[in-house]
């Protein structure tokens, strides 16, 4: 059996037709994968749970009051399936200035990118993503008997442009995660449209899906959706989800926006514009939750980035090196294996996240929480690290 590990070595080598057929052959990895991972049901009072990419804060009163009107009988009649699809639809469309054809609905971003992988990979058209980033598409592809290739990242943990396009000839489907899960790291919209186009010369037939689920987390300058170029052009799919910013990851609500040509295709696997699959309190909770004012995420990424510095200045105080993070979590180099820091810092109450090979013998993964939250896990850090710890070289 190609376990974990064997994936990540074939990857850190950049063997990435070794990679495919492994993976081809093997199944779906993300299977063996999820084993290894703790388990992320709801955490005990008074454990502080940085082990997965949430808002701590959640979704707010707004979008609850949303989902308590809509259990009552004027609400949305749990009893019956859900016309409110329809109204969420617009809402978004509304908000991107886009119509109605440029969106489709799915059960959290998740449905989205199995999706478009189950529609735009096969036996001989490959997935292209990095090592490391978010597994959904690696693992549904490989599911489905599809090969992976993937892709190192640059030096600084991002992206490498220039390999992922090379990597992406002949390739069915581009995961683009920016940014990217587990670095955090991110590549400016100006970088992206270039590669997009150089994509679209060099593998006409290739679509590129831009996963934006950490948009709002931003604070580089170059920041941009790619949506205007995705409701033009039917190789281009913007991911989003309501699970980070808004606060909704229990809740199972993202979508897709493209082209009417590329939306329709989508719709057809998500059961007819998502509406089979989806749960009608959270396509209520939608719709209060991008009817917020404009100022709500703004807000919301303010309260992260505060976080955000105050973790980093933590790290890079003691000589520990993070990536430059663009989310609402932090990849840093804490110089020894993650496992011995996790289990240890899980013995004093703070969850952090599983192993990212092939980084797992020195970078870990933090998702923010509060402030508060943020202070106290500190404290076990330091007792964890020991004061004068320094770094060893990724
Ligand atoms: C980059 C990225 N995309 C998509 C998802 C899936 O999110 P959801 O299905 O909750 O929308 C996640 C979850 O953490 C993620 O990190």
């Amino acid at each position: 059996m190609l376990t974990r590990r064997d994936f990540v070595q074939a990857a850190g080598i950049g063997a990435a037709g070794a990679l495919t057929s492994m993976i081809g052959a093997r199944g779906r990895e993300h299977a063996v994968w999820s084993l290894l991972e703790p388990t992320l049901h709801a955490v005990e009072p008074g454990i502080i749970c940085l082990a997965s990419n949430e808002n701590p804060v959640g979704p707010g009163k707004t979008v609850l009051d949303a989902v308590r009107t809509a259990f009552g009988p004027t609400g949305a009649q749990p009893g019956r399936y859900s016309g409110a699809a329809s109204a969420l639809t617009e809402e978004i469309a509304k908000q991107f200035k886009v119509k109605t054809e440029n969106v489709v609905l799915g059960c959290g971003s998740t449905q989205i990118l199995r999706s478009a992988t189950h529609l735009f990979t096969a036996k001989d058209k490959p997935l292209v993503g990095t090592i490391p980033t978010y597994e959904e598409c690696a693992g549904y592809a490989s599911m489905m008997g599809h090969p992976v290739t993937g892709v190192a990242l640059d030096s600084e943990f991002r992206i490498d442009l220039d390999k992922m396009a090379n990597a992406a000839k002949g390739a069915g489907l581009i995961f683009y995660c920016n940014p990217n899960n587990p670095t955090a790291t991110y590549v400016g919209a100006r970088a992206t449209r270039e590669f997009i186009a150089r994509v679209n010369r060099e593998s006409p037939d290739t679509t590129i899906l831009v996963d934006e689920a950490y948009f709002d987390y931003v604070t580089d300058p170059d920041h941009d959706t790619h949506v205007p170029i995705a409701i033009e052009n039917p190789r281009v799919l913007v991911a989003r989800t309501f699970s980070k910013a808004y606060g909704m990851a229990g809740l199972r609500m993202g979508y897709a926006i493209g082209h009417p040509d590329t939306i329709k295709k989508m719709a057809e696997w998500d059961g007819g514009g998502g509406a089979g699959s989806l749960n009608v309190l959270a396509l209520h909770a939608g719709i209060a939750a991008i009817g917020q004012p404009p100022d709500f995420t703004a807000n919301e990424r303010a309260r992260n980035t505060a976080v955000r510095d105050f973790t980093m200045k933590w790290f890079a105080d003691r000589g520990m090196k993070p990536t430059n993070a663009q989310a609402n979590f932090m990849f840093v180099n804490i110089g020894r294996p993650v496992k011995e820091f996790r289990e240890a810092c899980k013995a004093k109450g703070v969850l952090v996240a599983r192993d990212f090979p092939p980084f797992e013998k020195t970078h870990c993964r933090l998702s923010f929480g509060t402030m508060e939250e943020m202070q106290k896990a500190v404290a076990v850090f330091g007792e964890v690290l020991g004061k004068k710890v320094t770094a060893r070289a990724a």
